[in-house]
């Protein structure tokens, strides 16, 4: 059934585009630059994101230097190995769509942190202020104001044929990137994005537990 709506956008593009932007891993042109306008482009698009009381205390570092590329990856590496040392106990239940995906996440995952220093740009998104000892509203404030952004911009690139990940095991070591990339001490920064060219044509959506058991209606648990 198709719900009763009226705008002035053809949903099925804006649609496609959103269930089918991936953490593009194996599938990134390791040896295609990245056209730099595209970047810049994609970032116009995406400070059109939402920030709490309009404060846009985004900053965005573009890396294509190979020794800060490389001075980085060996960071995420030493997280992601203290992540993948911690034993993968299956968590789900055989029903959960999660249960068959891990597997598959985590060798693309192990290849990215292989080949990271290779990747044609990387990006890393940060946000004014720090953010230790703040309360739920505040994180929910400070979070919330450089998140929506990220997330546009990760469209608006597979939009042009470029891939990312949002990726966060190098913040394990957060002061040694700030020092590699002469963040001052008052920014806080959220992710990194490994981004190239993909290969192939199109994805697809992903499997993922149904909004509907996840939706509750005037009472927590009640789903429709
Ligand atoms: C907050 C956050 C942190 C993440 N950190 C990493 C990371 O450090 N390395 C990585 O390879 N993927 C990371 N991911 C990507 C997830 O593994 C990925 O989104 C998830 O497996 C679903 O796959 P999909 O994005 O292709 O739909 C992160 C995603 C989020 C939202």
């Amino acid at each position: 059934m198709s719900p009763d709506s009226s705008s002035d956008i053809d949903i099925i593009p804006p649609d496609l585009l959103l269930t089918t932007t991936r953490s593009v891993r194996k599938r990134i042109d390791f040896d295609r630059a990245v056209d730099p306008l595209i970047l810049k482009e994609s970032l116009e698009i995406a400070i059109q994101a939402p920030t709490g009381s309009n404060s846009q205390g985004w900053h965005f570092l573009v890396i294509t230097d190979p020794d800060k590329k490389l001075a980085l990856a060996e960071l995420y590496r030493r997280g992601f190995n203290e992540y993948a040392s911690v034993p993968q106990v299956p968590r789900f239940g055989a029903d959960d769509p999660r249960a068959g995906q891990m597997s598959a996440i985590l060798s693309s995952a192990a290849y990215l942190s292989k080949r990271l220093h290779e990747v044609p740009a990387m990006v890393v998104p940060c946000v004014d202020g720090r953010w230790d000892d703040l309360s739920v509203f505040h994180q929910a404030g400070a979070y919330g104001s450089i998140f929506p952004a990220v997330w546009s911009f990760m469209l608006a690139l597979r939009a042009r044929g470029v891939g990312s990940s949002l990726t966060t095991l190098h913040l394990m070591y957060e002061q040694e990137a700030a020092e590699i990339l002469g963040v001052p001490d008052d920014i806080t920064q959220v992710a990194l994005l490994p981004i190239g060219y993909y290969t192939g044509d199109t994805f697809k959506a992903a499997g993922r537990i149904s909004a509907d058991q996840r939706t509750y209606w005037d009472s927590w648990g009640e789903t429709q």
